[in-house]
């Protein structure tokens, strides 16, 4: 149950952002509105399709769950690449320096291990194309580790910078309300990892 209640908490954060950046309004719009869709709403849907005890997806084959899981982090990773063009492309229309803030640099390496790691999940479902040099299981586990414990702790590091930025100060009526949203970041964070880590733990037991 905890786990919609969190896919719930995301998805109220993104539409609070999208609220705030009013897609469409400019450029720069995009940038947090389809960050935070990415990251908070359809990665999330992705990771958490895979839980045990996800009530949506609970009777859910292995197979279905997935496929949800693939289809969640395409639309995930799309988003997040199309909100990284937008951002440098306004920078680049304002002659701006890039990658110049830690909010700026930390999304530029989200976005790069981001690539990696949807990388390691091809070969982890293809994983017969490169058993001649690494075990099924062990790509599995190094794609999961990867997502879960690398890249998501990371894209929420970058929300938390992103509550630093002018821009997001500014929108909101009361500052200090930049605290929510940095800790709903840390709490999808913390959540994912626990998540990411008793799968593993499980196959570990499994294996034993
Ligand atoms: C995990 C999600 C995010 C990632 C990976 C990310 C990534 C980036 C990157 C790489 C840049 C620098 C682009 C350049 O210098 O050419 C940037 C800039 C920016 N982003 Fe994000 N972003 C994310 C979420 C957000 C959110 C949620 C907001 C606002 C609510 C935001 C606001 C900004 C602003 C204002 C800039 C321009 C100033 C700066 O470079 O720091 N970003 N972002």
């Amino acid at each position: 149950m905890y786990t919609v209640i969190l896919q719930a908490i995301g998805l109220a954060t993104a539409a609070w952002i999208a609220y705030l950046s009013q897609p469409g309004s400019s450029l720069f719009s995009w940038h947090p509105t389809l960050m935070s869709f990415a990251f908070l709403v359809a990665m999330p849907n992705g990771i958490f399709a895979l839980s045990r005890n996800h009530p949506l997806y609970a009777s859910a084959k292995l197979s279905s769950k997935v496929t949800i899981h693939l289809l969640s982090q395409l639309v995930a990773v799309s988003s997040a690449l199309i909100a990284l063009a937008t951002i440098i492309t306004n920078k680049d229309n304002n002659k701006a320096d890039h990658f110049t803030t830690r909010h700026g640099l930390i999304g530029l390496i989200t976005c790069i291990a981001m690539v990696g790691a949807t990388s390691g999940g091809v070969l982890a479902n293809n994983a017969q194309l490169v058993k001649a040099f690494i075990k099924p299981a062990a790509m599995k586990s190094i794609h999961a580790f990867a997502a879960g414990c690398a890249v998501y702790p990371l894209a929420m590091t970058t929300i938390v910078l992103a509550t630093y930025s002018n821009f997001l100060v500014s929108a909101l009526p009361i500052a200090y309300m930049r605290y929510t949203i940095a800790g709903v970041a840390t709490i999808m964070a913390v959540a994912v990892y626990v998540q990411v880590s008793q799968r593993g733990a499980r196959k570990t037991v499994r294996a034993d």
